[in-house]
């Protein structure tokens, strides 16, 4: 029998409605949670918790809108096997690098070799993509450019190739205060909102490259110190139809919402840089596509197309936990057309959001199954 209204809501959950000091930046923060900034993360200790829950100790967890790869990540630290799936290559490439397991004498010794030839000025330029010289002053795209060329020599080129994207998203021809989604290249000094005085454009990327590659290299050992061998599979494509490798435990998943982020455009600048394939136009929700009618009804069959595909890859009592700030109440549809039955549905109360970003907010988590 379908639980009751009152049965299924549980009302905030003040376990997992951290506040600030309980739960300082550099937490959410810690290892390679920080490698590369992505904007539509959750939090770390929330999978944690999530994860204690809803999953068996030792069991197989799939996400299948892995974005930065939280839950990947935390998979890792918490004993659990996690295969990710997500439409953006610039989030696969992410969330291999984090995840991968590496010979730590040979990672250190090529990301301190391939920074010391950059700094002896070794490297080529090359044509420039037309995005490059637009986005970047002249000396920061051959920093770029060079580093990019050395990148290939080795064999974490992949760890290198993040390391680029993050120098890259720094060295921008951008504000201090729209880092997120830049309109058009800031080539003159500007009045700083956040610093509260005049910046200048950035005009070089060396000391980008240089900064980013030792503070990589110390993320990933210090997460290689507390992560368990456990196996990760990162999948590239679109979650309604991509494959899945089939009995898990459990999704835990935080899915796009309708209208707000453009995923791809967000790294638009690795994207040109690492020459990478854009399936923006599979990418479900996206900011670009707005919230009409239209753009809603075509949302609602996107995530209850990936969550039927995620209950045909579970075990039979598996659950699905998706975090989310159902604001426009389209979950009930979703749940029901992707063949799930909601049997709990707890609140967060996320109080530590801060500057442009403040405000009362809530998430919404939902526990289903089929
Ligand atoms: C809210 S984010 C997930 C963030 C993730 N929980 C984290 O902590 O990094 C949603 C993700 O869904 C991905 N996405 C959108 N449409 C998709 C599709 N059709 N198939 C797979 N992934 C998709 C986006 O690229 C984005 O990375």
């Amino acid at each position: 029998m379908a639980a009751t209204q009152e049965q299924l809501y549980e009302g905030i959950d003040l376990d997992l409605s951290w506040s600030e000091r309980d739960l300082p930046e550099c937490e959410r923060t810690k290892h390679v949670h920080r490698l590369h900034p992505y904007l539509g993360k959750y939090i770390p200790q929330l999978v944690e918790q999530l994860f204690l829950r809803h999953v068996a100790r030792g069991g197989r967890v799939l996400d299948p809108f892995a974005g930065s790869g939280t839950t990947l990540v935390q998979a890792l630290e918490s004993g659990l096997d996690a295969t990710g799936v997500d439409i953006a290559a610039f989030n696969c490439l992410l969330m291999r690098v984090k995840t991968a397991e590496y010979n730590q004498f040979v990672l250190e010794r090529e990301l301190r070799d391939a920074l010391a030839r950059f700094e002896r000025g070794e490297g080529t330029v090359g044509e420039a993509p037309a995005y490059v010289e637009k986005w970047f002053a002249p000396q920061s795209c051959d920093d770029l450019l060079r580093f990019r060329s050395l990148a290939d020599d080795y064999e974490h080129t992949d760890v290198l190739r993040i390391v680029l994207a993050r120098g890259a998203r720094s060295a921008r021809l951008t504000t201090h205060f729209d880092l997120d989604f830049p309109r058009e290249p800031q080539t003159d000094p500007y009045w700083c909102h956040k610093h509260r005085r005049e910046c200048r454009p950035i005009e070089r990327a060396d000391h980008f490259v240089r900064r980013y590659t030792l503070d990589t290299l110390a993320r990933l050992k210090e997460f290689a110190r507390v992560r368990k061998q456990r196996d990760v599979t990162v999948l590239h494509g679109d979650a309604r139809s991509v494959e899945l490798p089939g009995a898990f435990d459990a999704v835990v998943t935080s899915p796009p919402y309708p209208g707000l982020i453009d995923y791809h455009e967000q790294h638009r600048y690795a994207y040109e840089l690492l020459g990478l394939t854009d399936l923006s136009p599979d990418e479900i929700g996206a900011a670009e596509r707005g919230t009409s009618k239209a753009a809603l009804a075509s949302y609602v069959d996107g995530i209850a197309a990936v969550l039927a595909a995620c209950r045909s890859a579970l075990h039979r009592e598996g659950s699905v936990v998706i975090v989310v700030n159902d604001r426009r109440g389209l979950y009930p549809e979703i749940l029901e057309r992707a063949g799930l039955r909601l049997e709990q549905r707890y609140q967060r109360h996320v109080n530590r959001r801060t500057g442009r970003r403040a405000g009362e907010y809530y998430e919404d988590v939902l526990v289903a199954r089929a």
